[in-house]
């Protein structure tokens, strides 16, 4: 049976609330050997902006249960997300890595979303592709109105020309809850329009094709390191259409 598209905010945020979701989030969604490369790249790019930028004070957008933020090299520093459950997985890992952070429980869309302080840069993760250009479009204005002057934000867009086809084929039984593709022209313009300057376009498996034809015999073999280590050597090779890009922008 194919499920319903999950892609209003309300219908999102109510599917990501639920345990069973939260709980099995970070084994489903990156356990094969191309999502933890993907994962692995997400981590160490934005360590290396994080590096490079050196921001005195970083928010989370949706951290989730912390799959990224138990990885950052910083001291400190801000989640918000909506549901409960998330927070308290997130709480629990951060603990484990005796890590010091702050979750918040609120609605990202929510007008009335007040923050004590502003920031110096913003991330968000497997969060704002989920929605349609009207909705992303407040999350912008929430991003803008949060970060200090000439503040960054960073999350990852998906590129239509490698992954629709991609969709066409696995269809929506797989991904039933929504996730915009862009094209590299209309992320660009989307971000001047918000108020956000493109600063770099980080390409994350860069040759995904290849990538996946090449380990697949070894993921089905179990052999998921050397799956892995074979799709890391494409990424010493950048390419102009990869799966996704990390965005880096700046609040203009
Ligand atoms: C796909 S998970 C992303 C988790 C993590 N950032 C990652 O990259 O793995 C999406 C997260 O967005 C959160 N979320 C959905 N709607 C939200 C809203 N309106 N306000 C705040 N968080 C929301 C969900 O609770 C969930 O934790």
């Amino acid at each position: 049976m194919t499920m319903p598209t999950i892609f209003t905010p309300h219908e999102v945020r109510k599917y990501y609330q639920q345990e069973n979701v939260a709980q099995q989030y970070v084994k489903r969604r990156f356990h094969d050997p191309l999502n933890q490369v993907e994962h692995q790249r997400q981590v160490s790019l934005l360590n290396a902006i994080i590096a490079q930028l050196k921001p005195q004070k970083v928010l989370e957008f949706a951290p989730g249960p912390a799959r990224l933020t138990t990885e950052l090299q910083i001291f400190g520093g801000t989640s918000i997300d909506a549901s409960e459950k998330m927070i308290e997985i997130a709480r629990q890992r951060m603990k484990q890595k005796n890590k010091q952070w702050t979750f918040l429980h609120a609605d990202l869309f929510s007008s009335n979303l007040k923050l004590k302080q502003k920031f110096d840069l913003i991330f968000t993760f497997r969060f704002l592709l989920h929605f349609q250009e009207p909705q992303r479009r407040k999350i912008y204005q929430q991003a803008h109105r949060a970060l200090n002057d000439k503040g960054y934000l960073v999350f990852e867009a998906m590129n239509k020309e490698v992954v629709l086809p991609l969709r066409k084929i696995l269809g929506k039984k797989r991904y039933f809850v929504y996730d915009h593709l862009y094209q590299k022209r209309q992320l660009i313009n989307e971000l001047n329009e918000n108020g956000f300057q493109v600063i770099k376009l980080y390409p994350v498996l860069s040759h995904f094709r290849i990538q996946a034809v090449l380990s697949r015999p070894f993921k089905i073999l179990g052999m998921h390191t050397f799956a892995q280590r074979l799709i890391k050597k494409g990424e010493h090779f950048p390419s102009d259409q990869p799966y996704e890009w990390i965005v880096l922008c700046q609040k203009k």
